[in-house]
């Protein structure tokens, strides 16, 4: 998928599927598969570095991850995270992050919030460095909510979102993700622009849907409430740690085989067939 479908795409109503990644392994899996795009969330604090928020996530932290997903991504649109106060220290910091990001292999960066920094995000659009706007719930300002709390509940909040989401497209978004807002009022947001809106959280009435790989897959921790859970991941990969455990405690891995000279020696990981202990 190119930034082009996703005008194409909302007209029609084909729904948009976004999943992050954070590490190459990760990310061929995501290329492998028929999702649309990629988000380098910056979400990969909590998940890839154990901090408990993403207020924690840094530019370098950023590029790099971005690097990896880029080397394994070639078809899909890679969109990466602007961290938690890269749009806050004026227009050049901001843009050395967007260039840090665009040379790790990012396409477009997502920025959460408007307020203050609509003039930072114009600027980057007309850079040529494509926006994806994020509303609603924005972990990074989970201090000033007071926790991870759904947003647009009360009817002027609610205006305020749907008057926000109308100057991320003026100002030039290509898309949109609204997080934990109110059916309904994600339904009226996603009516009201030309731009698609991708949800999470926010019910089904949106042209798409993002999520956490790990969450979904059932590898981190407990998800929030509104994540389907396609594979629990967790046990899987426990169970099979025991088995080999328990394989080599047993003695039963490596498999017990006769040693013989004309015995080829076992090929490492890598190129063609070099040798261990060459
Ligand atoms: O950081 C992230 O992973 C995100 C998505 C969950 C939307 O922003």
């Amino acid at each position: 998928m190119k930034i082009t479908d996703f005008y194409k795409y909302k007209k029609p109503g084909r729904k948009i599927s976004v999943i992050t990644a954070y590490d190459y392994t990760m990310a061929v899996l995501a290329a492998e598969s028929a999702i649309d795009c990629v988000l380098v969330g910056d979400s990969l604090a909590m998940v890839m570095h154990g901090h408990g928020s993403t207020i924690a996530a840094t530019v370098a932290m950023m590029a790099l991850h971005t690097a990896a997903v880029s080397r394994a991504v070639k078809e899909k649109l890679v969109i990466a995270d602007m961290p938690f106060l890269s749009m806050r220290k004026g227009l050049a910091p901001a843009m050395r992050a967007v260039e840090k990001l665009a040379r790790a292999g990012a396409q477009a960066v997502k920025v959460e919030g408007v307020e203050g920094h609509g003039k930072i995000i114009a600027h980057i659009i007309k850079s040529d460095m494509p926006v994806m706007g994020h509303l609603g719930l924005t972990p990074q300002s989970i201090n000033k909510f007071g926790g991870y709390k759904a947003q647009g509940k009360d009817p002027a909040s609610a205006e305020r979102l749907a008057a926000q989401a109308l100057e991320l497209e003026k100002l030039g978004c290509f898309a949109l993700v609204l997080e934990c807002v109110p059916a309904a009022l994600a339904e009226r947001i996603t009516a009201s622009l030309r731009i698609p809106v991708i949800g999470i959280g926010a019910g089904q009435f949106t042209d798409g849907q993002v999520l956490v790989m790990q969450d979904m897959l059932g590898l981190y921790g407990e998800p929030p409430s509104f994540v389907k859970k396609y594979l629990d991941g967790r046990q899987l990969v426990v169970r099979a740690l025991n088995e080999f455990d328990s394989e080599i405690k047993n003695s039963v891995f490596p498999e017990m085989k006769p040693r013989t000279f004309s015995e080829q020696p076992a090929k490492v990981r890598g190129e063609g067939n070099q040798h261990g202990d060459s």
